[in-house]
């Protein structure tokens, strides 16, 4: 049997493949952030697929952190009951499920504030006081003990994609002169304490994972060798996976070539020359790849070799929510094509995500 079809376990939890569907917000919630049926069938499907771990399109920790139209939320007590319809969803077919939690920072729709006052041509956030920083540390806290109510296996936060965890570890967005701010440890006490807190309340054997840039891509900003400082540090704290992303503010994509392994046998998995750095220092805390991510023989290519020990996908499980099914069946890859039709200002928020191609 190929490796991917085995089972591995991170912390207390038991999952029975190496394939991680990587948070995919659906962008369909109702206005209160209330999940709507479509969206607990989307789930349903995806564990009736084979998928051995689900991460939840992200959810707002508060309400002023929400990052768009359709985006679920986790800020209040309202928002359990049809989460739990959705676990239950995934746990009918023996399939687990972790909550993705994230405050968008500069990019909320509703409040826009970051580490550091911040301008771009179209928009101009303020800067947190330390109070509010509190604030959302404890938010973070309340949505994990929510999650845990709404019956999720685990949590992840979002530390990736230029929302507000990224912001505060990035020199080129967070530029307080507070114990938040300059050295990379001070970047790195929001997300430290955001783990702390969660930690704190959903107990020591509740998996806590990290999604985690490897690189912002920006000139200026987070590099390869900070994400390897912080990750080395949050897996000494106690954390129980990381899953592996990159881009976020200042992002250019001429620079996202720096992240390439030379390895043929790694070459659509756009992060994988930053990831085997990132499991130099991290191993033996479970490590999950995202993006690009297409054919067997580069998923398997990317456990034997020791690059990851989890498989993460995002769109390739829009196009084919059995995927995982139709690998083991002998399909040779995803047949996904990566158009980012799905995610596209036209159907964004206007309607259920799903894939436009036929
Ligand atoms: C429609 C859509 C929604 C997404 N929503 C989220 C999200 O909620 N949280 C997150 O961390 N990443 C999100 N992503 C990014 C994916 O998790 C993933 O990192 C990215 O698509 C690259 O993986 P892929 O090449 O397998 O698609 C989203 C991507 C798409 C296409």
């Amino acid at each position: 049997m190929s490796v991917l079809f085995e089972p591995y376990r991170i912390g207390c939890m038991e999952i029975r493949n190496r394939f991680v569907r990587s948070a995919t917000t659906s962008y369909w919630s109702d206005p209160q952030g209330v999940v709507r049926p479509e969206i607990i069938m989307l789930y349903r499907g995806l564990a009736e697929g084979g998928i051995g771990l689900i991460v939840k399109g992200h959810l707002y920790v508060s309400d002023s952190g929400k990052a768009h139209t359709g985006m679920a939320g986790l800020s209040s007590d309202l928002h359990i009951p049809k989460l739990r319809e959705l676990t239950d969803a995934v746990h009918e077919h023996g399939k687990k499920i972790v909550a993705q939690l994230n405050h968008a920072g500069y990019t909320s729709r509703v409040d826009r504030t970051g580490p550091s006052e911040y301008k771009t041509e179209r928009w101009m956030a303020r800067a947190l006081a330390a109070d509010e920083i509190h604030g959302i540390v404890d938010a973070f806290g309340e949505a994990a003990r929510r999650a845990m109510d709404a019956g999720f296996d685990g949590v992840q936060i979002h530390g990736a994609h230029g929302y507000l965890v990224s912001q505060f570890l990035s020199s080129l967005a967070n530029s307080r002169t507070d114990e938040y701010g300059g050295s990379l440890e001070n970047r790195m006490r929001l997300l430290n304490e955001v783990y702390d807190e969660i930690r704190a309340r959903v107990g020591g054997c509740t998996p806590v994972l990290l999604k985690m840039n490897c690189d912002d891509f920006s000139p200026e900003g987070f590099t390869i060798n900070d994400s390897v400082r912080v990750t080395e540090a949050i897996c000494r704290r106690g954390l129980d996976a990381i899953e592996i992303s990159g881009g976020g503010l200042g992002h250019q994509e001429a620079l996202r070539t720096r992240a390439r392994s030379e390895d043929p046998d790694l070459s659509e998995a756009n992060f994988a020359g930053h990831a085997v750095k990132i499991r130099a220092a991290t191993k033996p805390t479970p490590l999950a790849l995202v993006n690009g991510i297409r054919s067997r023989g580069c998923m398997e290519a990317i456990i034997e070799k020791d690059v990851a020990d989890l498989v993460s996908m995002s769109r390739p499980f829009i196009r084919e929510p059995d995927l995982v099914r139709l690998l083991k069946a002998g399909q040779p890859e995803a047949k996904c094509i990566s158009c980012g039709d799905c995610i596209s200002g036209e159907v964004f928020g206007k309607m259920m995500l799903r894939c436009h191609v036929e």
